[in-house]
């Protein structure tokens, strides 16, 4: 039986120290979260009416679409740019501009989304801007910080701190910061010790995995038991199941086999260890983007990167290949993991029982069929692989290219 504290016991002070190396790095209050995606419920239930259509990219996590509905929204397909898969405001129709309650953004890989563009678009409209940097931690758009642009932004870190657990809400208005921090608590499932030994204990184990040369049993082992949740790139959507959460109307318990995905201990309280860990991890996040961006130059300079790529995408490379599915396996054979693909498009995945359709779907169905997001630690090794198995470039459309 699990062993039960009770929710946030011995947390508050661990989560100021969290808050304030988060603030100092974005100017701007943060509200700690166990994971970037119930931060993103949180915001999204502040800043949305129910029943709202929200904006947000067709390639993304699918994860994401579900936290958008669980929190009684509508996701409305944004057109992108087929060369870094960015969202491109001047694709979408004024009427489809009109119809909307706010603007999600994704940063993909890290590469910037035009917030300079969409804040002003959402002032006009008098909609909020919620920041999705889960990819973009460190990252800039016309010289300012990515997440100091909305009226919210969430943080992942998971992603570059490679915590496995936590994020951060980061608000414009620091008077929002008490209610937000409520409606947190109030989402938190209590601190669970057996869960907290499990954290602990992981990298050990993950270590221990590697050195036997076990991942790939270990993987076979899971999806032999069904334990697996993504048969492939994107979880089973279950239809049936979802019309029926949806019929229950917003909340995260009816949408929790969704959201969980990935992550089960999203909505956590954190114990000791998870936080002195993240902490420690987060401290020293300037010499990890430091190496990222070496590696994002590297894999910015060679024939795979799309010719008219202008952010610095720091958290992944998005490689465009012709062959992308080849270059994955080729990558895979010498003991490189492909993550953070997203294809299909979540219009393509979803239907339109879901989600509005983008307008534009081609570019993003052409950029996520090629996209091959590349971690920009491994450049060099990417780079050889890709070079060795004739990886050719893909064209993009209009180009030659398909
Ligand atoms: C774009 C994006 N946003 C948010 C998340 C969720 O982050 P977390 O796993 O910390 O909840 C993910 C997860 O991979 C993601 O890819």
């Amino acid at each position: 039986m699990a062993v039960r504290e009770a929710p946030g016991a011995g947390c508050p002070t661990s989560y100021a120290a969290l808050e304030s190396l988060m603030r100092r790095r974005l100017g701007r209050e943060c509200l700690y979260v166990p994971s970037c995606r119930l931060g993103l419920y949180v915001a999204l239930r502040h800043w949305c009416p129910p029943g709202g259509r929200v904006l947000m990219s067709p390639v993304n996590d699918d994860v994401i679409m579900f936290v958008v509905l669980a929190a009684g929204l509508r996701p409305v397909q944004a057109p992108l740019n087929a060369s870094d898969g960015s969202i491109d405001p001047a694709a979408l129709p004024e009427s489809h501009w009109r119809g909307l309650s706010a603007v999600l953004t994704t940063n993909l890989y890290g590469n910037p989304d035009p917030a300079p563009e969409l804040r002003a678009r959402c002032d006009a409209l008098g909609i909020p801007l919620i920041e999705d940097a889960a990819h973009a931690i460190g990252g800039t758009v016309a010289g300012r910080a990515v997440g100091t642009f909305g009226d919210a932004a969430v943080f992942s870190l998971s992603k570059h701190v490679g915590a496995k657990t936590g994020g951060f809400v980061a608000v414009a208005d620091p008077a929002l910061v008490p209610e937000l921090t409520a409606a947190r608590d109030a989402l938190l499932a209590p601190a669970r010790l057996t869960a907290e030994l499990a954290y602990a204990l992981r990298p050990y184990a993950e270590a221990g995995v590697r050195g036997l040369r076990l991942a790939r049993a270990a993987r076979g082992l899971l999806r032999a038991v069904g334990a697996e949740e993504r048969p492939g790139i994107r979880m089973e959507l279950r239809p049936g199941e979802l019309k029926e959460a949806l019929a229950g109307g917003p909340g995260l318990g009816g949408f929790d086999s969704w959201v969980r995905v990935d992550m089960h201990r999203y909505r956590l309280t954190p114990g000791r260890a998870r936080l002195r860990r993240t902490e420690r991890l987060l401290s020293g996040l300037d010499p990890l983007l430091a190496a990222h961006r070496a590696g994002t130059e590297r894999l910015l300079a060679t024939r795979w990167a799309a010719p008219s790529s202008q952010g610095r995408p720091l958290f992944r490379v998005p490689l465009l290949v012709a062959d992308r599915d080849a270059a994955v396996a080729a990558l895979a054979r010498h003991r490189i993991t492909t993550g953070y693909l997203y294809d299909p498009p979540l219009d393509v995945y979803a239907g339109d029982l879901f989600t509005d359709a983008s307008p534009r779907p081609g570019p993003a169905a052409w950029f996520a069929r090629h996209a091959l997001p590349a971690d920009p630690l491994r450049a060099r090794q990417v780079i050889a692989v890709l070079d060795e198995s004739g990886a050719e470039p893909a064209l993009p459309p209009g180009h030659g290219g398909d």
